[in-house]
C-alpha cells in the first residue's frame, strides 16, 4: 500500500498588498522589507474567510484528483486564526464543499500545521483507519497581526493551501524507477521556547474567576531568537528525515521550506550544502502565510509542472510553539 498526493489546490485573497502601501502605515520601507525578508507583496483578506479560501482550495484539489466531495473520508483543517472557535473551521469547509461522508477537525500547530496535519493523515491512512484525506492549511494572519507594529506587519499574509491524499494499492513506479509516494516524516516540538512567537486570547471571566486583563491579542514575536530557531533547527531536522529513509541532500530534487524569509531559506540551503534553485519560492508574492505557505507552493509548483511525477521533495516548516518538521515524498 502507498500513500500519495494525487491533487493541490490554492486560494488567495483577491487584494494584494504592497510594501509601498505598508510604508503608508508605518515606518518601514520597501527597500528594508525587500533586503531582509525578501517579501515584495502580500493577500490580505477583505471579507474572505479561514474557511472560505479553504474550502476553495479544497474543491481545486479534488477536482485533480478526480474526486467528488462524498468521497472525502477526512478533513483535516491546520489553521491558528479561525474565525470562530466552535465549530471548527474542517466542519465548516465539510459543509461549504458538501464532503457529507467525512470526519473533520482542526489541527494547531501553526507554521508547522500543514506538515503536522499531513502526518496525521499519513498515520490514519497507514493504519486503515480511512481511504483519503483532504490536508489544508489556511489562514487570515491579517486580523492577528497588530498593523502598528513594523517588526510583524511586514510578514504575514492571507491564503490556503490543501492537499488530497489517498491510499493505493498499485506500486506507481515512475519512469525514473522511483515508486510515487509519502516516504518519511520527522516532527518535533520545543514548548520551553513557545513566547518568542505568541499570540493571546481572551481572559478567563466568569462568574468564578477572573484573570488580569491581556495585554495584547496581537501576534508577539522576538523575530531574532525564530530566525535563530530555523535556521538550526530546520537543517537537522531534514537531515535526519533522510537519514531515515537513507537519502543524501543528493537525492533530493526539491525543498519546499516553510516562507517565512528568504535569508531563512538560503541559509538551511547553505547548512546542506544544497543548490538554492532546489527551493522554490513565493514569498515575494504572498509574503508568510503560516500554515498556507507550504501548500500554496506545492499546487505553484505542480500546476507550473516544476514538480514532475518521480521528482524526490522534501517538506520541511517550522513556526510557533515552537514546532518543526520535515516529510520526504516521491511525487
Ligand atoms: O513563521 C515564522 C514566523 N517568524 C519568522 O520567521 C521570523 C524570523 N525572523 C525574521 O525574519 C527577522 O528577524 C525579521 C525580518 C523579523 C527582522 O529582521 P532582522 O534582520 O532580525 O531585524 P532586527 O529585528 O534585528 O531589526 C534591525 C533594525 C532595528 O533597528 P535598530 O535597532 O538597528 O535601529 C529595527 O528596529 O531594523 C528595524 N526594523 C525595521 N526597519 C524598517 C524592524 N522592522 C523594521 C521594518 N522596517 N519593518
Amino acid at each position: 500500500m502507498t500513500i500519495r498526493i494525487t491533487g493541490t489546490g490554492s486560494a488567495l485573497p483577491e487584494k494584494t498588498v504592497t510594501n509601498f502601501d505598508l510604508q503608508e502605515l508605518v515606518e518601514t520601507s520597501d527597500e528594508w522589507i525587500q533586503k531582509r525578508t525578501g517579501i515584495a507583496q502580500r493577500r490580505i483578506s477583505t471579507g474572505e474567510t479561514v474557511a472560505m479560501l479553504a474550502a476553495q482550495a479544497c474543491k481545486k484539489a479534488l477536482e485533480m484528483a478526480e474526486k467528488t466531495a462524498a468521497e472525502v473520508d477526512l478533513i483535516l483543517v491546520a489553521t491558528c486564526s479561525p474565525e470562530l472557535l466552535l465549530p471548527c473551521c474542517a466542519c465548516q469547509v465539510q459543509d461549504l464543499i458538501g464532503a457529507s461522508n467525512a470526519v473533520a477537525f482542526d489541527l494547531n500547530a501553526a507554521c508547522s500545521g500543514f506538515l503536522f496535519a499531513l502526518n496525521t493523515a499519513q498515520v490514519y491512512l497507514q493504519s486503515g483507519v480511512y481511504k483519503n484525506a483532504l490536508v489544508v492549511g489556511s489562514e487570515v494572519l491579517s486580523k492577528l497581526v497588530d498593523w502598528n507594529d513594523r517588526g510583524t506587519c511586514i510578514l504575514f499574509g492571507d491564503g490556503a493551501g490543501a492537499a488530497f491524499v489517498e491510499t493505493t494499492n498499485e506500486q506507481n513506479l515512475c519512469e525514473n524507477g522511483r515508486s510515487s509516494g509519502m516516504e518519511c516524516m520527522v516532527q518535533g516540538s520545543d514548548g520551553t521556547r513557545g513566547m518568542v512567537l505568541s499570540c493571546a486570547e481572551r481572559a478567563v471571566n466568569s462568574a468564578f474567576f477572573s484573570e488580569e486583563k491581556i495585554e495584547s491579542s496581537y501576534i508577539q514575536m522576538d523575530g531574532q531568537e525564530v530566525y535563530k530557531f530555523a535556521t538550526k533547527q530546520v537543517p537537522a531536522c531534514i537531515q535526519q528525515a533522510l537519514e531515515k529513509v537513507e537519502m543524501t541532500v543528493d537525492d533530493v530534487d526539491w525543498f519546499l521550506l516553510h516562507q517565512a524569509n528568504v535569508r531563512i531559506i538560503e541559509s538551511v540551503a547553505k547548512h546542506l550544502k544544497a543548490d538554492i534553485k532546489k527551493f522554490p519560492m513565493n514569498i515575494h508574492n504572498v509574503g508568510n502565510m503560516s500554515s498556507a505557505t507550504i501548500p500554496v507552493l506545492l499546487d505553484e509548483c505542480c500546476r507550473s509542472s516544476k514538480i514532475k511525477r518521480g521528482d524526490r521533495i522534501v517538506l520541511s516548516g517550522f513556526g510557533a510553539g515552537l514546532t518543526y518538521g520535515a516529510s520526504v515524498l516521491v511525487w
